[in-house]
């Protein structure tokens, strides 16, 4: 079978991880699926990021656009933001070649937009690693859950306010000084507001809520509240006093035939697994008809466990499965209606 080959854009943590995988790794991956996944370009402002990891010159390109010529059959987008990606992603669809992205903000916000625009284009968008790191949880929502209806999702889906939080609790130290280290550790977005103020997780969580409910759920309607105001002395108190640890939870939920979606520091009981789940690590707890509860852990950021992710979205392009968000999205669901942030 012909090699199957992707054009990578963006050679930062998560960019350049997945190049280093895709050469460490790529052996064992053709052994597997019996296709080899080849590098056809690698596109980075700092065209010395892609040749020190190997690429060849003739390969790596400083213009997306430019690099957008070269035959391949999947583009996966790492550079983040909702600007020139959302840009990149388009014309990329519009060329017919698939999509991978890991851009949480692109998908929350435009996600409609684009898959639209893929189903239109014969395509598909994957975004595995949007959400939880290197978690399979897209997969588990859209796929391994697909006889279900989904009840509940109760997720500590931002590794930093988690790193952040699990510092505080456990060393005592300052939430700059926590900050700091996630920002060195390259687990916080390139505008750490969106970590701590809620923001990155009302993103995932949207993403989530909209593949398990079948409605488009935007980032503008989840109620947000972040970590930023929390002291260390607040966590002791909760941990100490009365036994619980403090997360920043993102919850979606139904009931009565509405859905919320909300993200907020909670206080939860020692007894409750999410309550043990610390450092970087994220967990999502999902709940549906049929199986009951189901939880999906593991690191929720950082260059290898995100690389990871949307190396299997390219291995499922790859396979043949073009699967990405549920048919029922681009139909009108009148039967589930949403809870607007101050019906809470
Ligand atoms: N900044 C994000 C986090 C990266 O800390 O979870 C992974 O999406």
């Amino acid at each position: 079978m012909d090699s199957f080959r992707v054009g990578i854009v963006g050679c930062g943590t998560v960019g350049g991880g997945v190049v280093e995988l895709l050469l460490e790794n790529g052996e064992t991956i053709e052994s597997r699926i019996g296709r080899k996944i080849e590098i056809a370009f690698v596109v980075d402002r700092d065209t010395e990021k892609p040749k020190k990891l190997g690429i060849p010159a003739e390969k790596i390109f400083a213009d997306a656009f430019k690099a957008l010529d070269v035959e391949c059959d999947a583009v996966v987008e790492l550079v983040g933001g909702t600007t020139f990606a959302k840009e990149i992603v388009k014309t990329a669809i519009k060329r017919k070649r698939h999509v991978v992205t890991a851009n949480k903000a692109l998908l929350a916000d435009y996600g409609e937009e684009i898959f639209k625009l893929a189903k239109e284009n014969g395509v598909s968008v994957k975004f595995e690693a949007s959400v939880g790191g290197g978690i399979p949880v897209i997969k588990a929502v859209r796929e391994g859950l697909v006889g279900n209806r989904i009840k509940a999702i109760y997720g500590i889906i931002n590794g930093t306010a988690n790193f952040i939080l699990t510092e505080m609790s456990q060393r005592g130290i300052s939430f700059e000084e926590a900050l700091r280290e996630a920002q060195e550790k390259g687990y916080a977005e390139a505008d750490p507001s969106l970590d701590v103020d809620g923001y990155d997780a009302a993103h995932k969580i949207a993403i989530l809520s909209s593949l398990a409910f079948c409605r488009w759920i935007r980032t503008e309607e989840v109620f947000v509240d972040g970590i930023r105001d929390l002291t260390p002395l607040d966590v002791e108190i909760a941990k100490e006093e009365f036994g619980y640890a403090v997360k920043l939870l993102a919850i979606s939920k139904v009931s009565g035939g509405e859905v919320e979606v909300r993200v907020h520091p909670t206080m939860i009981p020692e007894e409750n697994i999410l309550s043990s789940v610390n450092d970087v690590f994220n967990a999502c707890l999902v709940e549906g008809d049929f199986v009951g509860r189901t939880l999906y852990y593991g690191k929720g950021a950082g260059r290898r466990p995100t690389a990871s992710a949307v190396v299997s979205d390219i291995v499922d392009l790859a396979l043949g499965n073009t699967f990405s968000v549920p048919e029922c999205l681009f139909k009108e669901n009148r039967e589930i209606k949403l809870k607007k942030p101050n019906e809470f």
